[in-house]
């Protein structure tokens, strides 16, 4: 074992201070006098963007394997597929000599026009967060290490240096943290990269609340945060709240910011020692782990690319088109799309792939088809003389699959989308075509919903999402059942632009205002009985499945204990298939205003016909709770409770009750401005209440017009301070109530405002 801690004492002043940034772009200082070596870290998330050696571009990169990007891969619902693509990009990062990995990337869909969607996993944290949690895990387990980004609640493009993500304490906890919660309890990432954006405005490099109090202090985070490249503001503030490394490197200003800053005494030495410990527990945990050098192996990881793919493709509709026969009918492929699929998204997770394979160059080892380009790949306006050449194809053909999808420059990291469109020659070439044949298939590539106004005239639809070097083949296996496809949607698909939750406060400028709070995808549409095109979760087989015997544990529980699911699946088709069976907890307890319901388990389980198999799951105090503000903790209030097990958010297949019970007593605070009403939910503030304001009761009633339900509603919704003036109560008297029930009652549960 190294002793870090003598290193350290060993360290210059200047050389700790050096350690905290980047030597350039992709490299942390070397200390060599003291042995200790300088590392690459790479982005990430879905394969290795490394830099190539002695070239003068830092965004020259080595040619890599694209795997599909998060978009396509949290379709998956599969823990153990994200295990594995981790493992594999670890074994790669081991190859080239990356020590962190720079993923994943876990923010949250609040819009579908965050134009870094495709990188994101999804509209729920506990998706996000259990799958990437498996990604950590597989890639760490090969010593190499990850940074979970971007912390936290980067969820817009527009502005995204400068912009303050303003939300509730509860809504940050719900939605925009649990995803990096997970991740750091699961998996303790070796990194974390905190986001450019302010947090209830402090930016997220030097915000003490998530990157100390939150992330270590609560979670237990041991690694190092770096930060996104280039988000420092004020590096010794930074440094304070918890900023361990900066990147890339800020050219020596900052180091020596913070050599004065120690010298001058503003910066305790102990935060640059400990920043310093972090950073190098995992320089020496990646380069004392013996890098037995095996070569990175593209062709090999081509194919768990596309097996990867073809388990997250999504089945969207299918009226019987799919699976396209090999033999004995006329195929056509149309739209550009099919010569050269969209793989992955613009941005810093471009990958300089060595291969990609197109449907078109797939389709061959199975069977001829006739192919017209349709429309050209990254333009809007169509090109007359392709539309008509493909209107021909389409007509004298027994089925017509349609390859459609967003260009690159609709849709990157460093801007967002402003509609939901598709390019309008595509939508016009769809429109066409289904007019001439009545066996359409749509093939879709892109990074995030779009708006399908021809779902209903097609036959089927193929969500293939941005899905990897390898997603001609992926998508022809699909197509042809060769493989069965067995994705379900990580996010809903809205009908338009203007039924999302965020519609009209996104992007914010300076300020994006998080009003829609928790209600977030599935989670708003449900609650505003809103329909969608294509649900959470949704997602369609060439088999079916059957759900039965649902079981609980117990049906009768406290918030300490934890309660087991289980039910029965059974593959009920032709075909072996997967099927991702989704939980679901609705509090019914009506205590809080909460969503319909909320994902808190998955499973996939793997069935050949006939066969089924038990899935169970396992509920505790978290997953019943909200976040309590007053308690500054998770809540699960006394009450019922539904456990709904369901095939997608909306096709909810059994569900069971259960009564839970609140050991935990939430704090009441009784001043001038409780109400009646709040005084009423306690049976104890009820009898004070009678006692020592029941002379305005009297008063009141007195009057010729009052019945006693009449002055009893007209007090419940009034603060205690204003009812005082119905009767003969003074302040002192006021007071010397909330004082004699703080007594009463003892604790911190009845508290006296402070002195007048
Ligand atoms: C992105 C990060 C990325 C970094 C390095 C930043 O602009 O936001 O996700 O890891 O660049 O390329």
């Amino acid at each position: 074992m190294r002793d870090i801690d003598k290193l350290i004492s060993e360290m210059t002043l200047e050389e700790k201070a050096g350690l905290c940034s980047g030597e350039d772009f992709w490299t942390t200082k070397a200390v060599e006098r003291l042995g200790i070596p300088s590392v690459m870290v790479s982005d990430g998330p879905h394969g290795l963007r490394t830099r190539m050696e002695q070239t003068p571009d830092p965004n020259d990169s080595i040619q890599a394997v694209c795997f599909p990007a998060a978009c396509a891969t949290a379709c998956s619902f599969d823990r153990e597929l994200m295990q594995r693509m981790g493992e594999t990009l670890g074994e790669e990062c081991r190859s080239v000599g990356v020590s962190v990995l720079l993923g994943p990337a876990v923010n949250i869909k609040r819009s579908p026009l965050c134009g870094r969607n495709f990188e994101y996993v999804s509209e729920d944290p506990y998706l996000a967060g259990e799958l990437a949690a498996a990604y950590i895990n597989g890639v760490q387990s090969k010593n190499a290490g990850t940074s979970i980004k971007h912390f936290a609640a980067n969820d817009q493009e527009h502005h995204r240096m400068t912009c303050s993500s303003d939300m509730s304490e509860r809504t940050l906890r719900e939605i925009y943290l649990p995803a990096f919660e997970t991740a750091v309890k699961k998996a303790q990432p070796w990194t974390v990269m905190c986001s450019y954006n302010k947090i209830n405005g402090v930016y997220g490099s030097e915000n003490p609340h998530t990157l100390t109090e939150i992330l270590r202090d609560e979670w237990g985070f041991k690694g190092y945060v770096m930060s996104d490249w280039g988000a420092v503001n004020d590096r010794v503030k930074g440094l304070k709240a918890g900023l361990d490394l900066e990147m890339p490197s800020s050219g020596g200003i900052n180091d020596a910011k913070i050599v004065q800053a120690v010298k001058d005494g503003t910066l305790d030495e102990k935060y640059l020692d400990l920043a310093v410990k972090r950073i190098l527990e995992k320089v020496f945990l990646y380069a004392d782990s013996l890098p037995e050098k095996k070569p990175l192996d593209i062709d090999k990881d081509h194919i768990i690319a596309k097996e990867i793919a073809e388990e997250c493709i999504v089945l969207l509709k299918n009226e019987g088109a799919l699976p396209l026969p090999e033999s004995g009918a006329k195929i056509a492929f149309i739209g550009a799309f099919a010569e050269e699929p969209r793989i992955q998204g613009g941005g810093s997770s471009h990958i300089n792939t060595k291969t990609i394979v197109s449907a078109l160059t797939a389709v061959k080892d199975i069977c001829e088809v006739s192919y017209a380009k349709g429309f050209n790949r990254e333009e809007n306006d169509t090109d007359p003389a392709l539309l008509e050449q493909a209107c021909e194809l389409a007509k004298g053909s027994d089925a017509v699959v349609v390859f459609a999808g967003l260009p690159d420059s609709f849709e990157s990291e460093g801007f967002d989308r402003s509609h939901m469109r598709i390019p309008d020659c595509q939508n016009e070439l769809i429109d066409r075509i289904c007019e001439l044949n009545d066996n359409v298939i749509v093939v879709m590539h892109n990074g995030a919903p779009v708006e399908m106004p021809w779902a209903g005239k097609v036959q089927a639809i193929l969500e293939a999402y941005l899905c990897g070097e390898a997603a001609g083949e992926a998508v022809t296996d699909i197509l042809f059942g060769k493989a069965n496809p067995c994705g379900k949607l990580a996010e809903s698909y809205p009908i338009k632009l203007s039924d999302t939750p965020c519609y009209l406060t996104f992007p914010g400028d300076r300020s994006a205002v998080y009003n829609e709070g928790v209600f977030v995808g599935y989670r708003y549409y449900e609650k505003k009985e809103m329909p969608v095109l294509f649900p959470f979760g949704h997602g369609l087989s060439y088999t079916s499945f059957e759900y039965s015997d649902i079981k609980l544990s117990s049906d009768n529980i406290t918030d300490k204990d934890t309660v087991t699911v289980t039910a029965t699946i059974t593959n009920i088709g032709n075909c072996y298939g997967k099927e991702a069976v989704q939980l679901y907890v609705a509090d019914k307890t009506g205590f809080a205003m909460r969503p319909i319901k909320e994902l808190k388990g998955f499973e996939k389980v793997s069935l050949a016909p006939n066969e089924s198999a038990e899935v169970t799951f396992t509920l505790s105090k978290r997953d019943f709770s909200y976040y309590n503000e007053e308690l500054c903790d998770w809540y699960a209030p006394t009450g019922k409770y539904t456990i709904m097990l369901g095939s997608s958010s909306a096709d909810i297949r059994l569900s069971a009750d259960l009564m839970l019970t609140a050991t935990v007593k939430l704090p009441f605070v009784a001043d001038e401005n409780t109400t009646f009403e709040e005084f009423m939910d306690y049976p104890e503030g009820k009898e004070a209440f009678e006692i020592l304001f029941g002379q305005v009761e009297k008063q009141m009633l007195g009057g010729e017009h009052f019945d006693e339900n009449a002055v009893r509603a007209m007090l419940s919704g009034m603060p205690l301070r204003q009812i005082r003036s119905f009767g003969e109560i003074t302040d002192e008297k006021m007071y010397a109530a909330i004082e004699s029930l703080n007594r009463h009652f003892g604790g911190s549960k009845w508290q006296v405002p402070p002195e007048k």
